[in-house]
């Protein structure tokens, strides 16, 4: 969710009569970064010296994703070892360059290059690599007509697919916000599970039950009433302007505090570089759907992790034979599958209190496949952007996955 540093930014944009030019011009969205071009591995990736592969990938509703192949560190070959491979998956309202914006010893799929492994770049769909469809473009309504549930149920089993295939290995992954909750939902379901030798998640959002104010305030029913209103079920674009107009009234809002939302929402990120967030700013945010939103709020407001709810009894009956949607079961998750948890002590997306949660929902675990580590100066971003991750928290992830 490291959308919420461009919600700041579009706020301050709406709400700021004068900001600097260079700000202007990278969030209009008239004159939003080339979106096409160049490609992530020749933008991020070739331009450091890595090898990079291109690929595309066909999920069961259509969608053709876009996977980036990062096969091996800049030093060495590893002389004929075969490289684990380790697919890392981005939050949302962001895309796979997100990983990428810190210089090479400091982000994370070059540090894993480096260190032995085969690296795997997942692009949800909608996001800019990702935005082909078979049959459908994204002007059209049925384009968006989908929200987690299809990442869970289409984007990820497609993908996981394609990387089995393409390596005859069982992989680590490695998640952030909400490419946690992705994959334990699609784990819960027995998707992905033998394919997987571990999971890695970072900033985990699962329960979002104590995310803390002023994003709160999305979770209520009203701002998702506005929401589909004002926008219906179709693209999320957090750099259009029907969203500035919704920011418009969500900012409105008794105890909202505009000015300060990026620490009010992500909590004070310790440890970030300012020119990565200038870099973050010109390549970030990513559309998602309105309908992924939605769901996203849904899931704030209850304590269980649900399928998304068509809001009558009538239409959930339709969708899923009865009156509420299905909950993905977190105590379902394979109990001998090794887990690594790294959240943050100032995290107000990934409250403390809800990692709490979540790890009681894995308190069946085996104990010794479930590594925890907290991070008490940490909030969202740090976990992707952080000038010391490598020391705070990658080189413990690593450790983990080379015991399995
Ligand atoms: C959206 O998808 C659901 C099934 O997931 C389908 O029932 C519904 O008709 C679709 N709506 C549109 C507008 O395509
Ligand atoms: C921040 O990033 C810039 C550009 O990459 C770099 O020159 C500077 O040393 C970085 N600062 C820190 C504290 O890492
Ligand atoms: C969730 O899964 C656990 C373990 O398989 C099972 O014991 C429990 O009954 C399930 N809960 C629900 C609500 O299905």
């Amino acid at each position: 969710m490291l959308f919420t540093l461009a919600l700041l930014k579009i706020l301050l944009l709406t709400h700021t009569p004068s900001k600097s030019s260079a700000h202007r011009r990278l969030l209009s969205p008239h004159a939003a970064p080339n979106p096409a071009q160049p490609g992530l591995c020749a933008a991020s990736v070739l331009v450091h010296g890595y090898k990079c592969q291109e690929f595309e990938v066909e999920t069961g509703d259509g969608f053709l994703l876009s996977l980036q192949r990062i096969p091996e560190g800049r030093v060495g070959g590893g002389g004929g070892r075969s490289r684990p491979p380790v697919f890392v998956q981005h939050g949302i309202l962001v895309d796979g360059m997100t990983w990428f914006l810190n210089p090479p010893d400091r982000n994370l799929p070059l540090i894993l290059a480096d260190r032995g492994f085969d690296v795997w770049i997942a692009n949800t769909r909608g996001t800019r690599f990702s935005r082909r469809h078979r049959n459908l473009n994204p002007s059209q309504r049925e384009y968006w007509n989908w929200s987690w549930d299809e990442i869970v149920a289409y984007d990820l089993p497609a993908a996981f697919e394609f990387v089995h295939r393409q390596t005859g290995q069982k992989m680590d992954y490695i998640g952030h916000s909400l490419g946690t909750l992705v994959a334990l939902a699609s784990i819960s379901e027995g998707k992905l599970v033998d394919k997987l030798k571990s999971i890695a998640l970072l900033s985990p959002v699962a329960y979002l039950s104590y995310m803390k104010t002023p994003l709160g305030v999305i979770a209520a029913d009203a701002f998702v009433g506005e929401m589909i209103q004002l926008l219906g079920f179709s693209e999320f674009n957090p750099k259009g302007k029907a969203v500035a107009k919704l920011l418009k009234i969500l900012c409105a809002s008794p105890g909202v505090d505009c000015y300060d939302l990026l620490s009010a929402i992500t909590g004070k990120n310790c440890c970030m570089n300012s020119s990565t967030v200038e870099v973050f700013l010109k390549y970030e945010p990513q559309p998602t759907s309105v309908k992924n939103m939605v769901h996203l709020a849904q899931t704030v407001r209850r304590r269980a992790v649900s399928k998304f709810d068509y809001g009558t009894r009538a239409r959930n009956v339709r969708h899923y034979g009865q009156a509420r949607p299905p909950v993905y079961n977190l105590s379902s998750i394979p109990r001998d599958l090794p887990i690594f948890i790294a959240y943050g002590g100032r995290d107000s997306l990934s409250d403390d209190r809800d990692v709490e949660t979540l790890l009681d929902s894995l308190r069946l675990h085996d104990g010794d496949k479930l590594t925890v580590l907290f991070v008490k100066e940490y909030a969202h971003a740090d976990f992707i952007m952080g000038v010391n991750a490598r020391d705070v928290v990658y080189n413990a992830l690593i450790s983990f996955f080379n015991r399995w």
